[in-house]
C-alpha cells in the first residue's frame, strides 16, 4: 500500500519533513541528526493532540548514484534498494516514528514529477535552450564562472568540469521580486534568522540566473514524457517529494488538502538555497500555497571539519546506538547543540553527558525515589500526606514545566527544552537534600510527611517521564514501567493537575536506566599523549618513593574539605572557562569561582553535591570573589567534578 495509514480525522494537522537522503553513502549521525530533531517534535505534537504528518525518504536519482552503481556493477535500482533497507534499518533503530517514507523511485513520485513538469513547460516557465557552463558532478549543480570560488565548486571546493548540452531552464527570475516581499513579510518562513538576511543578500538582491531543469547525459533519473533523452533535473525531482507524498497530481488528493502547506522543512543549512528559493518559486509557478516555515539547522563538525565519507572522518551512528544505547545518542544530539548552530561531536563530551545528566540526575533521581517508595511503604505511597512550605518551589516547577517546554519546542529550540526538564530533575534532586526522607523514615509519626515527600518525587517524575517521550521513546517507557503509571496518566492534559494521580499501583525497581560509563582514555590517546603521560607517570612514581616528599597526616587534616551542595550556577562575565557557583555548605551559601566551564554547563552542576576545600584563602578570580575549592580529576582530555553519590547533607565533612 502507498500510505501507512489514513488520517481523515478532524484534529488540528502538523506537517514536519527531513530532508530526503541519498542513498549514495552510508549515513552517519550527521544525517541522523536532522530526523531525530523531526521525530521528537513529531511525537511532541502527536502528544499535544496534533494529527501529525512525518515524512522522510529518499533521494535517488542522479549522475552520481548512477556512476556508483556502475562501479559496483550493479542497475541502478538494485545499488539503491540496497542502501535504502540499510537506512530505513537506521530509522527503526534510532526508533524513528515516520508516518510515510518517500522514495523518488516510487512509481507514484516519478508520475507525478512528469506530471508537474509538464505543467509547468505548459504555463511558460519552463523553456528548452543550451546550458553551458561550470558543472560539479557530486554536488549535481551548475555554477556560473562568478560563483566558482578559487575556480572550484563553491559548495564542496571540488573540481569543476565544462560542459554543454540542450537543457530546460526554469525562468526563476520571474518570481524573485515576489518571493522576496513573501520572505520580509513571514519573519517565520526562514529560521534562524541569519540564514535569511544570507538568501536575500547572497542570492536573491544580485539577481537569480535561470535554473537548468533537465539533463540529457545521463539516464537515472525521472523521463520527460514529452521529449525523449531529458531527464528531470534532480532538484525538481527531489524537492517535489514533500507534495507528491500527499498525492499531489495523483490520484489521492485529499492528503495534499489536509497537509499542506507544510508547518515545517527540517533541513541541513547546506541545502537551504534550493528550499528558500527554487523550492517556493515552484510552489508559485504550482500556484501552491508556501511552506509555513524552512528551519536550517548548523552542521555537526568534527575537529577537521565537516563530517564527510571522502575526508575518512565519519562518525558511525549504527556504532555509537550500540556502545552507548540510542536515547543516549537521540539525547546528545538534541541536548549538545544548539539546534541552528554548529556544534563540534566529540566522544568525552557524549560520555559526559551520559554520566552527568543521565546517569547521575534522571536515573539517580528515579532509583532513589523507587527505593525509597519500597523501602518505606512496600511500593505504594499512601494517601495519607503531610504538606510542608518546602514542597512549594518544587510544586511550582512542577507545573511550569510543560508550558516552559511548549515554548521551547515552538521556537525548535531543542536543546533549551531539554534543558527545562533537567532543571526539574535538579530541582528535585536538591529537594531529597531538603527533605532528608531518610531520616524521615526512622521516625515513626513522620510517615505522613514521608508520604508527601515521596509523592512529590512521584510526581516529578510523572512529569519526567511524559515530557521526555518525544526525545527519548524506550527510556520513558521504561520509567512508566517501574513508576508503574498508566497511558492516560501521562497524556499531556494530565499533566497540568499537580497531585491529579493516586500512585495505587506498586512501583518497582528495576535495572538502572543508565549505566556509568568509564571513559576509555588510554585507548583514545595518540601515541605521543600515551607517551608524554608514561613518562610524567614514571616521574610521580620515582618522587614519591622520596622520603621527603611524602606528607604526614597532620599535613592533609590542614585541608578542611565539606561537601556543598550547589543552588546556582552562571557564567563568568568575562571568561570562557569559569563558572560562578553558590554552594551550600552546611547553613552558609558561598560563591566559588572554578575553571570547568569547558565540561560542564551551569545548569548540568546545580543540584550536585560536591566535595569543597573550605579553608582556602579568599580571591578574585578574573574580578569575581571566590571562597574555596570544587575538587575535580582531570587529565588532557576532560574533568569530572567529584560528587558525593550518597544521601549525607551538605556541611558534611569530607575525610
Ligand atoms: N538529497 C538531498 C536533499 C534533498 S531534500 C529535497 C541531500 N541529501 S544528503 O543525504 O546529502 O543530506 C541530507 C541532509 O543531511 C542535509 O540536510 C544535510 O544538511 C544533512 N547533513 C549532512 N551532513 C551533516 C552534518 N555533518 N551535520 C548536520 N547535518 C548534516 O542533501
Amino acid at each position: 500500500m502507498y500510505f501507512k495509514e489514513e488520517k481523515l480525522d478532524m484534529k488540528p494537522t502538523y506537517y514536519i519533513t527531513t530532508p530526503i537522503y541519498y542513498p549514495s553513502d552510508k549515513l552517519h549521525v550527521g544525517h541522523t541528526y536532522t530526523t531525530v530533531a523531526a521525530d521528537a517534535l513529531s511525537r511532541f505534537k502527536k502528544m499535544k493532540g496534533y494529527d501529525v504528518f512525518f515524512l522522510t525518504g529518499t533521494d535517488e536519482h542522479g549522475q552520481k548514484i548512477e556512476e556508483k552503481a556502475k562501479e559496483s556493477g550493479v542497475a541502478p535500482i538494485e545499488y539503491v534498494d540496497k542502501i535504502v533497507k540499510d537506512i530505513k534499518d537506521l530509522w527503526d533503530l534510532m526508533d524513528i516514528d515516520y508516518d510515510f517514507f518517500i522514495r523518488t523511485t516510487d512509481p507514484e513520485h516519478e508520475k507525478s514529477v512528469q506530471r508537474i513538469f509538464k505543467k509547468l513547460y505548459e504555463n511558460g516557465d519552463i523553456y528548452k535552450s543550451f546550458y553551458e557552463g561550470w558543472y560539479c558532478t557530486p554536488c549535481e549543480a551548475f555554477w556560473t564562472e562568478t560563483q566558482l570560488k578559487e575556480g572550484k565548486c563553491p559548495d564542496c571546493g571540488r573540481e569543476v568540469k565544462q560542459e554543454k548540452e540542450e537543457a530546460y531552464f526554469f525562468k526563476m527570475s520571474k518570481y524573485a521580486d515576489r518571493l522576496i516581499a513573501h520572505i520580509e513579510e513571514n519573519p517565520d518562513f526562514i529560521q534562524p534568522e541569519s540564514r535569511k538576511n544570507e538568501m536575500i543578500n547572497n542570492f536573491l538582491k544580485p539577481g537569480l540566473q535561470d535554473l537548468c531543469v533537465s539533463r540529457t547525459t545521463f539516464d537515472w533519473g525521472v523521463p520527460v514524457d514529452f521529449d525523449p533523452g531529458h531527464v528531470v533535473y534532480v532538484w525538481i525531482d527531489a524537492l517535489s517529494n514533500y507534495i507528491t507524498a500527499l498525492g499531489y497530481m495523483n490520484d489521492r488528493p485529499q492528503l495534499m488538502e489536509k497537509y499542506w502547506p507544510a508547518d515545517v522543512h527540517l533541513i541541513g543549512k547546506d541545502i537551504l538555497r534550493f528550499h528558500t528559493i527554487y523550492w517556493p518559486i515552484m510552489l508559485m509557478a504550482l500556484d501552491l500555497p508556501l511552506p509555513k516555515q524552512i528551519f536550517g539547522h548548523g552542521w555537526i563538525l568534527l575537529k577537521g571539519g565537516k563530517m564527510s565519507k571522502s575526508k575518512g572522518n565519519v562518525v558511525d551512528p549504527v556504532v555509537l546506538s550500540n556502545k552507548y544505547g540510542v536515547d543516549s545518542l537521540r539525547y546528545f544530539a538534541l541536548r549538545e547543540m544548539t539546534f541552528g548552530a554548529d556544534g563540534v561531536y566529540n566522544e568525552e563530551a557524549l560520555i559526559s553527558r551520559i554520566n552527568s545528566d543521565l546517569a547521575n540526575d534522571l536515573g539517580n533521581l528515579l532509583s532513589r525515589t523507587i527505593a525509597m517508595v519500597e523501602k518505606y511503604f512496600g511500593g505504594i505511597i499512601p494517601l495519607e500526606k503531610q504538606e510542608d512550605a518546602i514542597d512549594l518551589d518544587l510544586r511550582e516547577l512542577i507545573s511550569q514545566t510543560p508550558e516552559t517546554l511548549e515554548k521551547h519546542m515552538d521556537k525548535l529550540e531543542l536543546s533549551n527544552a531539554l534543558a527545562s526538564i533537567w532543571k526539574l530533575i535538579s530541582r528535585a534532586n536538591k529537594y531529597i537534600d531538603e527533605t532528608t526522607p531518610w531520616i524521615l523514615g526512622k521516625d515513626e509519626s513522620k510517615k505522613a510527611r514521608l508520604s508527601m515527600v515521596l509523592f512529590n518525587l512521584a510526581e516529578t517524575l510523572r512529569v519526567v517521564t511524559s515530557l521526555i517521550k518525544p526525545f527519548m521513546p524506550s527510556t520513558s517507557q521504561k520509567m512508566q514501567e517501574q513508576l508503574n503509571i498508566p497511558d492516560d496518566a501521562l497524556t499531556w492534559d494530565s499533566l497540568k493537575e499537580f497531585g491529579s494521580y493516586d500512585y495505587g499501583m506498586k512501583m518497582s525497581k528495576k535495572e538502572n536506566l543508565f549505566p556509568r560509563v568509564e571513559l576509555e582514555k588510554e585507548e583514545k590517546k595518540s601515541e605521543k599523549e600515551k607517551n608524554n603521560i608514561k613518562a610524567k607517570n614514571e616521574k610521580k612514581t620515582d618522587t614519591s618513593k622520596n622520603e621527603e616528599d611524602l606528607i604526614k597526616i597532620d599535613d592533609f587534616a590542614k585541608v578542611k574539605l565539606k561537601v556543598g551542595s550547589v543552588e546556582e550556577c552562571t557564567k563568568h562575565p568575562d571568561a570562557d572557562k569559569l563558572l560562578i557557583l553558590k554552594v551550600r555548605i552546611g547553613e552558609e551559601v558561598r560563591q566559588i569561582v572554578s575553571g570547568i566551564a569547558n565540561h560542564y554547563s551551569p545548569e548540568s552542576l546545580v543540584g550536585k553535591k560536591v566535595v569543597v576545600v573550605t579553608n582556602l584563602k579568599k580571591s578574585k578570580i578574573r574580578g569575581v570573589e571566590s571562597q574555596g575549592m570544587i575538587l575535580a580529576a582531570a587529565n588532557e582530555d576532560a574533568l569530572n567534578v567529584v560528587t558525593i553519590d550518597g544521601g549525607l547533607p551538605s556541611g558534611t565533612e569530607v575525610r
